[in-house]
């Protein structure tokens, strides 16, 4: 599995963390930074990382800010993409049995790094719930994106 990462300067240290973490379990992945101390728009690289999950450039993508918000509702907008918004483990299990989220957004002003490498964790070793009602309902979002 390939997956990126992306953050904004607010949440640079849980992305430095879910790079140890990605080290730790030998999972492929692009850094797309930032890299710099000054302010930057989130917007920028949650479309970066969109772009290149929704181009199949990679399977996942992992996003970090000061809520999580403003990368979340950014990466939603690229068409392929079901980022979700998680703060807790329940919904990190669910969303990707329910959503089959592909991109993951979370808040280092919400949680700390020791909650955001479990919740890293499971969300990439949970499956999907394939074949299930959920399948459906997933299938569902994806016609949404055809409507406007
Ligand atoms: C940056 O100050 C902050 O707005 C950003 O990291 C994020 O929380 C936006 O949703």
């Amino acid at each position: 599995m390939k997956i990126v990462i992306a953050s904004d300067h607010g949440g640079i240290g849980i992305r430095k963390e879910i790079a140890t973490l990605l080290d730790e379990m030998k999972v492929e992945y692009n850094d797309l930074g930032c890299d710099c101390s000054i302010s930057v728009d989130y917007p920028d690289y949650a479309r970066l990382a969109a772009e290149k999950v929704a181009k199949g450039e990679a399977d996942r993508g992992i996003l970090v800010c000061g809520t999580g918000i403003g990368m979340s509702i950014a990466a939603n907008k690229v068409k392929g993409i079901r980022c979700a918004l998680v703060h807790d483990t329940f919904s990190a299990r669910a969303t990707r049995e329910h959503n089959n989220s592909n991109m993951l957004a979370m808040g280092e002003r919400v949680i700390g790094a020791g909650l955001a490498r479990d919740i890293v964790k499971i969300w990439l070793e949970t499956p999907f719930e394939s074949g299930s009602r959920h399948e459906n309902r997933v299938n569902k979002i994806k016609q949404i994106e055809h409507v406007w």
